[in-house]
């Protein structure tokens, strides 16, 4: 599908900005590059995630009366804040600028951990007013304003979080210009071990080190894996799967942010993961598994690895979250 701001057309039914309607929409958290597709693979699952509640109210313009689980560093103010910019710019392209609203941003998941945090809140936010206003176009005409807020987040509007965060399942970013997202099919029954550990890693200065020319023979690589796996995600086939998620760009330079990278990667392996990589940014890591019980044991297993050199750690296993967002009331 191609997605162009301008082409995104007013609602066809509209509620009217008044009396109080409400709604409460969960976005999940996303896991982005799936090592060797930096800026161009991505998929959700199905938690953490954060929460969204939006009113309308009668006064046009938006305010943030609340925001919680994120220790006072989000911004109030609507004009800073990324949910409210994106929701700002949507409601410009659809012409109802008149509308008045009032946002709750309920953080469920850490900020900075690589796990597309500032995506699921976008996320959450346009899903919220896009079911307000009885939206009913396809979830992806909303990308572009998604990529808005990430922009304003990282300085960088990438789509392998806000994609899948808002389609769901697992997504190819075949190209940006003109945007083209592409959802993928993945194998039923991969699970997905993450691990936070407890360290900042802001994606801005996570970008800034990656290096800004590669030379051929390492691009021959690296695209025969993202080639490879495409392919084992066609094919179902996780082995090609595992194998293909080699990344010799970004990791090697990303992997010095995150404590024990290799040997956690290692424990990993060693306890039968197909694979292991850093999860978007970082420093969130994440494993595929064939079952969730190996997951269970290799995330239980890396955070008493985290303790033992004294960092905390959030824990999570997830499949392959297909939905996307959801309302909750
Ligand atoms: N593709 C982005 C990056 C994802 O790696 O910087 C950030 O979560």
């Amino acid at each position: 599908m191609e997605n162009k701001e301008q082409e995104i057309k007013a609602p066809t039914i509209i509620a009217p900005p008044s009396g109080g309607r409400g709604v409460h929409v969960f976005a999940p958290a996303t896991v982005a590059n799936v090592v060797c597709g930096f800026d161009v693979l991505g998929f959700a699952v199905n938690e953490p995630g954060d929460e969204v509640i939006m009113r309308l109210t009668n006064k046009p313009g938006i305010t943030i009366s609340k925001i919680t689980g994120d220790d006072g560093r989000l911004p109030l103010d609507p004009a800073k804040n990324t949910v409210s910019v994106s929701v700002q710019h949507y409601l410009q392209s659809v012409g109802r600028t008149d509308v008045g609203l009032d946002i709750e941003l309920h953080k469920k998941m850490p900020i900075g951990s690589g796990l597309g945090s500032s995506s699921a809140s976008t996320v959450a936010g346009l899903y919220a007013i896009k079911t307000l206003l009885d939206d009913d176009a396809d979830p992806a005409k909303l990308l572009p304003f998604a990529m808005k807020g990430e922009e304003m987040a990282c300085g960088h509007g990438h789509a392998d979080n806000v994609a899948p965060a808002l389609l769901g399942g697992f997504v190819l970013i075949r190209s940006y210009d003109p945007l083209d997202v592409i959802r993928l099919p993945h194998p039923a029954g991969l699970y997905c071990a993450i691990v936070f550990p407890d360290v900042d890693v802001p994606t801005r200065e996570a970008r800034q080190i990656i290096r800004q020319k590669i030379n051929m023979k390492d691009a021959v690589t690296q695209w025969g894996n993202i080639a490879g796996l495409v392919s084992g995600l066609f094919m179902q086939d996780i082995d090609l799967i595992g194998r293909s998620m080699k990344d010799i760009l970004v990791e090697p330079v990303r992997s010095m942010l995150i404590p024990d990278f290799y040997k956690m990667r290692e424990i990993a392996m060693g306890m039968g993961a197909i694979s292991f990589g850093i999860s978007g940014s970082g420093p969130s890591v994440f494993a595929f598994t064939k079952d969730e019980e190996t997951a269970k044991l290799i995330t239980q297993k890396l955070q008493q690895h985290l303790t033992s050199i004294k960092i905390g750690s959030n824990i999570y296993v997830s499949t392959i979250n297909d939905a996307g967002p959801k309302v909750l009331g």
